[in-house]
């Protein structure tokens, strides 16, 4: 179940895969982080407006176009003779905290929708602790590939 031809660009995948996971899980640990911000203002008012159009650019312009070229890379990587041992049990996890990961966009793109319509339903406290499931996310992602510990 791999192409031997993608060995040839190996170095260049990976560095394109951590590229674009780099971009994409800023987008992923600041979106939430403006949100908290956007509950401060009152809808309407002009800062309220100045965070949706953040919150726009950051979500069309950046995390969208990061999250598909990251797995893009990884599914060439994937596919690259000799790195991944099917067997093994780290990059099943690694998949499913990546599964999470795009979950988590989904959701941040909902709550981004509620803020467009002046119509979030969550507190700061919210939007803190949501702050925190990309950063948990990420840390298994990372240890999983690098360490493989099982
Ligand atoms: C569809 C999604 C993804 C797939 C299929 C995938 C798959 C892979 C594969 C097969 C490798 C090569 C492993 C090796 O060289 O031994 C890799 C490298 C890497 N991946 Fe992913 N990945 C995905 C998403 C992510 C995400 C979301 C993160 C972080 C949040 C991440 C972090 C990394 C890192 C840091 C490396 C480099 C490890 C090294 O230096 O050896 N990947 N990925």
């Amino acid at each position: 179940m791999t192409v031997p031809f993608f060995l040839h660009f190996y170095p260049w995948t990976k560095a394109l895969h951590v590229i674009a996971l780099i971009a994409w899980m800023a987008g992923l640990l600041y979106l939430p982080r403006l949100f908290v911000y956007h509950c401060e203002v009152l809808p309407g008012s002009e800062a309220s407006e100045l965070f949706k159009v953040m919150e726009r650019k950051l979500y069309k312009f950046i995390m969208t176009p990061a999250m598909i070229a990251t797995f893009l890379f990884g599914i060439v990587l994937a596919l690259t003779p000799g790195l991944v041992d099917w067997h093994a049990g780290w990059f099943y996890v690694k998949l499913g905290a990546v599964i999470l990961l795009a979950g988590a966009q989904g959701a941040m793109s909902r709550w981004r929708k509620d803020f467009l319509a002046d119509a979030n339903r969550h507190n700061q406290r919210f939007f803190r602790i949501m702050n925190e499931v990309p950063t948990v996310l990420m840390l298994v992602a990372v240890v999983m590939v690098v360490v493989k510990p099982f």
